[in-house]
């Protein structure tokens, strides 16, 4: 079995930044790639938010979030991801984006390094084989907060290596995530599941059919989901939100998943959620919980 000390992580966004910290909060030595040093400074922005909530909450020493942080090494260049053991990308939701990331890692990492995407809804076939190592390439979905939620979907594709697979599964597990193993097709099974319901949440709202409060609160208070949908659209992202059902849409034509038209307009308004600072709800500031 492979082993993986030093990880790579590429994007530094709300979900590359999670995936940085919970690798981090496992011992690992991490080496964080984003586009400029803005975008490096918004990641770590997000890290130290993040674990100084930890340490507010006592789950945290000030000594244990300070060596955290310590094993975390930020670069500019993909090229500094070559020592690395494996490698999750998590850049936004676009394919040829993606693939560029994956093809140029593909150059600098060694051969034996497993190549994985945190594509929410991409083929990962389609990224595997702009690769010269496609049997090496999976998805590793995370969930938000990643530090929080413990599932990771490993989705491996027609020519995925069997052993691959099962190295992943095992490290996800050495995270204290419970993995699972799908196929390839659009939304894998969470999101496939969950969007519907989340783009269904939207269409009431557009129609004015209750308030946000009253469908937030019928899910919480009547299905004993941890928070409403429109909450949780808002700590989506509704541009991920809105990325990922359009692409489930255009692979299945299920109308359950053709986007509900507020969510494109919210989209090209900025109001893209928490981390906006507005989407459905109002944050106190932008990647706050805060509601105002
Ligand atoms: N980052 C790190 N930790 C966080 C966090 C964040 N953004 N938000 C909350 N936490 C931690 C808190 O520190 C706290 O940790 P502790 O128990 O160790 O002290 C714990 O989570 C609980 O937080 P709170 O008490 O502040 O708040 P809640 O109990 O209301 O939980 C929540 C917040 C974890 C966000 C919870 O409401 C929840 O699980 N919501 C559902 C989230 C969900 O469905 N996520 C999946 C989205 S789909 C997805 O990600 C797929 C992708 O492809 C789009």
């Amino acid at each position: 079995m492979r082993e993986f000390r030093t990880v790579g992580v590429v994007g530094l966004g709300t979900m590359g930044a999670g995936i940085v910290e919970v690798f981090a909060r496992n011992g690992l030595r991490v080496l964080a790639a984003e586009v400029d040093a803005e975008a490096v400074e918004r990641g770590r922005v997000h890290l130290e938010t993040s674990t100084a909530r930890a340490v507010g909450r006592g789950k945290l020493t000030q000594e244990a979030a300070d060596e955290l942080i310590g094993r975390i090494t930020t670069t500019t260049s993909l090229a500094d991801l070559a020592e690395a053991d494996l490698v999750v990308e998590a850049v936004p939701e676009h394919l040829d984006l993606k693939a560029q990331v994956l093809g140029e890692l593909d150059r600098v990492c060694r051969p034996d390094v497993i190549l994985a995407s945190n594509t929410s809804s991409l083929s990962v076939t389609e990224l595997a084989v702009r690769t010269g190592r496609p049997g090496k390439v999976v998805g590793m979905h995370f969930f938000n907060p990643a530090p929080v939620q413990k599932l990771v979907e490993l989705v491996r594709t027609v020519v995925t290596e069997p052993d691959v697979i099962e190295d992943a599964r095992a490290f996800a597990a050495s995270l204290d995530k419970v993995p699972v193993v799908i196929g390839d097709r659009a939304g894998f099974i969470a999101n496939a599941l969950l969007f519907g319901y989340l783009n269904h949440a939207a269409r009431m709202y557009e129609a004015r059919y209750a308030t946000r409060e009253d469908l937030d609160a019928a899910m919480r208070y009547g299905c004993g989901y941890p928070m409403g949908p429109l909450a949780l659209l808002d700590l989506i992202g509704l541009d991920t939100s809105y990325e990922i059902l359009d692409t489930m849409y255009r692979q299945s034509r299920n109308p359950l998943h053709a986007p509900a038209p507020i969510l494109k307009q919210m989209t090209t308004a900025g109001l893209l959620g928490r981390k906006s600072g507005r989407g459905f709800y109002t944050y106190a500031k932008p990647h706050s919980s805060e509601v105002v």
